[in-house]
């Protein structure tokens, strides 16, 4: 089946400064995508990139296709029906994508005349059914309201609502929960999830939080300093991680029942952009690194159906991790 968006090559400088370094990555209709990586790997730089949302100063090089329509570099009245439209992106601080001085009438009122035919009470009525479909209650009434008078949990509802007007093919989601407790955070998650069935839209879950992408993802990319270091099914990947850097993060997942830990297990940090090693990028903070690794880096090959890794020590990774499992 050909992919609904399919990016190639996709990389990235600022000021000469490379962040992103070739991001091959493809959804298919329906299909939800966990993205995970620590802080700086180019997680959300790759989705701006993708939809022409960066600073005119970035360099964007590689291809984007919706459909198999190239849209990198596309005009921008194209871009403007894209985003909002086939593609929506929800943010980590939904508070700063909303208007405080407009009321959520106004705000998904304007959504829905960009991206939708409709008009006059139609355009009314569907706002108020989207708020009921992410769950505010006494829509009819609060939808009069401005931002500052919901809590964190329901802007976030409202957000979700906003990136539904234009009917979606797919969700971008960046780090959609991250400012929510861990209660609300499951509340959302889940309509997320609901929403994702009834209409059979496809959804990138960007994320630092393996639980979460566990939880609802079809299939999991692990970042790496610009790259895609490994990618597989979700369940695979969280049983049997190859990468030395995606078992490190797995490694650090406590139990399920447990409360969740971010990243801190593996030692070091992601290298500066402006100061990246020669070779493979993990390299320095990877206990099986050989000297290879630090000559070239890693291409992301096949190894089995559906999984791909960057590694060329990925053999010796998972006798390692097997050796460890029998003790
Ligand atoms: N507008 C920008 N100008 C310069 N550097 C940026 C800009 N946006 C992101 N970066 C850099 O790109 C890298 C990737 O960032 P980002 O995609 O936001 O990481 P993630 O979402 O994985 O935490 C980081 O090193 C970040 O500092
Ligand atoms: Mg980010």
């Amino acid at each position: 089946m050909a992919p609904l968006i399919s990016i190639e090559r996709l990389s990235v400088a600022f000021n000469g400064v490379p962040v992103l370094r070739g991001v091959d990555l493809s959804l298919q209709q329906g299909e939800a995508l966990g993205l995970v990586g620590e802080s700086g790997s180019g997680k959300s730089v790759t989705w701006l990139a993708a939809l022409g949302l960066l600073p005119r100063q970035a360099k964007v090089t590689g291809s984007v296709r919706l459909d198999g329509r190239e849209i990198l570099g596309a005009p921008a009245a194209e871009l403007d029906r894209v985003r909002g439209g086939r593609v929506a992106m929800i943010f980590q601080d939904p508070a700063s994508a909303l208007n405080p001085v407009l009321t959520i009438r106004r705000q998904l009122c304007e959504a829905l005349a960009l991206h939708r035919d409709l008009s006059g009470e139609a355009v009314k009525a569907e706002a108020r059914r989207l708020l009921d479909v992410v769950g505010i209650p006494d829509a009819k009434r609060r939808i009069e309201a401005y931002p500052h008078e919901f809590s964190g949990g329901q802007v976030q509802r409202i957000m979700i609502a906003m990136a539904l007007a234009g009917h979606p093919d797919l969700l971008i989601a960046d780090e959609p929960t991250t400012a929510l407790d861990a209660t609300i955070q499951a509340q959302i998650l889940d309509l997320l999830a609901t929403i994702r069935r009834e209409m059979g839209m496809a959804m990138v879950l960007i994320s630092h939080d393996l639980g979460v992408v566990a939880e609802n993802c079809d299939r999991v990319a692990v970042m790496y300093a610009g790259r895609i270091v490994e990618e597989a099914p979700a369940n695979q990947i969280f049983a049997d991680p190859v990468h030395p850097y995606a078992q490190g993060l797995i490694g650090a997942l406590p139990p399920l029942d447990g409360p969740r830990r971010r990243l801190t297990a593996i030692p070091g940090t992601v290298p500066d952009p402006a100061r990246m090693p020669a070779g493979c990028a993990f390299a320095p903070r990877c206990s099986l690194a050989a000297e290879p690794c630090c000559v070239a880096a890693p291409s992301l090959a096949p190894i089995s159906d559906g999984r791909s890794v960057a590694c060329i020590r990925a053999e010796a990774s998972r006798r390692a991790l097997l050796g460890m499992a029998a003790e």
